[in-house]
């Protein structure tokens, strides 16, 4: 069994390692801050009584585990491992010169890989004098359950690191998805409208979040609404991807970040963790008003927007159109996949929202994807 490296034993590295000792790798989990080895410790213990609480696996599972793990604040004890994983603080300057010293004490064969949700893999892979083996292997939180992992070769990494990874992670019990290195890889590109639309409508007065977050579930099959889940994620969180992706994207006003959420975080009203966020948590939940046709009404407008974003990610050629959908069912669990639900609501109806909208309001956030129009052309489907 070769040997793992996780770097960083945050929220998402600690995660990582428990995957990875559980598929009976020996692990090196690496931290170079004081108290963060022995929290990840004392919080994997937590994890695996629970574990073990509900009957998913017996104590000598747990005594397995923990076995694996080689908790450590020496990054030297990395040696010897064919895969590294990085999951250290999102900052471009401190991931690079830890590459660098990664780069140092590892094989040339061993795979040096980031975790990292907004920088770019191509950035991070020039620190190393041998780029090729370096990718993006992005999970979702949290790691252990959450079933999507995004796959991310930089333009230096060769195609066989790629596909090792890919079986590496695909023998984990993962779902792989391939992107192309562009800001927000597949989730956090094609879900922005999921939040900004919901806002939009929001700010126009059209409903209220309560009745914006019904819509979506009731109508949609969403397991979450918008705002319920930006107050699950974190109003700080959430703001700032969406703000990292609207400038990575050279200010596309289809990204643009929204006031209303900025006064959220500036308020200190980050959702569930600070117990107020769009919701108050200290009172009972506001009643949403159960008027279909206005549920319906904002329902296609944030759909079609999401649609959207899928149509013009596959357009890009960002991730194949499989790909793209299992992206969005699996990381952030749709109930469909974008495209496929493109073709059994018609893509002609979608394209007519977005033309609507971009008519009414003449911005370019609603500017329709081009392969949306050539389809309509063509009489085409996605599948
Ligand atoms: P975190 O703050 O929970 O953990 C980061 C850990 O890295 C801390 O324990 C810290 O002590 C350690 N660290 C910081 N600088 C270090 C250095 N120079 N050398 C060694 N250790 C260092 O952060 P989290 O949430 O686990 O995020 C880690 C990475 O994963 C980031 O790149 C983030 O963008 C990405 N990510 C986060 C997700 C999330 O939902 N939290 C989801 C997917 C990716």
């Amino acid at each position: 069994m070769m040997k793992v490296s996780v770097i960083g034993a945050g929220t998402m590295g600690a995660g990582i390692a428990q995957i990875a000792a559980t598929k009976g790798h020996e692990v090196c989990l690496y931290d170079a801050f004081d108290g963060a080895i022995e929290n990840s410790q004392k919080k994997l213990n937590k994890i695996l009584d629970r574990l073990i609480e509900k009957e998913k696996i017996s104590n000598d599972d747990k005594k397995n585990i923990l076995s694996k793990i080689n908790f450590t604040k020496e990054i030297k004890d990395i040696k010897d491992s064919q895969l590294v994983i990085e999951a250290i603080i999102e900052d471009l300057e401190v991931k690079k010169n830890t590459f660098k010293e990664i780069e140092k004490l590892v094989s040339k064969d061993c795979i040096i890989s980031s975790n990292t949700s907004s920088l770019s893999i191509a950035s991070i892979a020039s620190a190393c004098q041998k780029a090729e083996r370096v990718l993006g292997i992005h999970f979702f939180n949290p790691a252990p359950l959450m079933p999507l992992v995004e796959i991310i070769p930089a333009v230096q990494t060769s195609k066989s690191t790629t596909k090792n990874v890919k079986s590496i992670i695909d023998s984990w019990g993962k779902i792989t998805v391939i992107t192309k290195d562009t800001p927000g890889f597949i989730v956090n590109r094609v879900a922005r409208p999921f939040y900004g639309e919901a806002i939009r409508i929001y700010e126009e007065g059209i409903a209220d979040f309560a009745t914006i977050d019904w819509s979506l579930k009731e109508i949609g099959g969403f397991r979450m609404g918008p705002f319920e889940l930006m107050d699950y994620i974190g109003n700080d969180i959430n703001y700032t991807v969406t703000e990292t992706v609207f400038k990575a994207f050279y200010y596309d006003p289809r990204y643009k970040p929204s006031f209303t959420q900025k006064r959220m975080m500036e308020a200190g009203y980050l959702g569930k963790k600070s117990k107020r966020g769009y919701y108050d948590y200290s009172i009972d939940m506001p009643i949403p008003n159960q008027d279909r046709e206005l549920a319906k009404k904002i329902l296609w407008r944030i759909l079609s927007m999401l649609i959207n974003e899928a149509a013009d990610a596959l357009f890009l050629n960002i991730a194949s159109k499989e790909d793209i959908d299992l992206a969005m069912t699996k990381g952030v669990n749709y109930p469909k996949g974008l495209l496929a639900w493109a073709d059994e609501i018609g893509i002609n109806n979608v394209l007519n929202e977005l033309q609507k909208l971009q008519e009414e309001y003449g911005e370019d956030r609603y500017r329709p994807s081009p392969l949306l129009k050539k389809m309509v052309k063509e009489n085409k489907s996605f599948y």
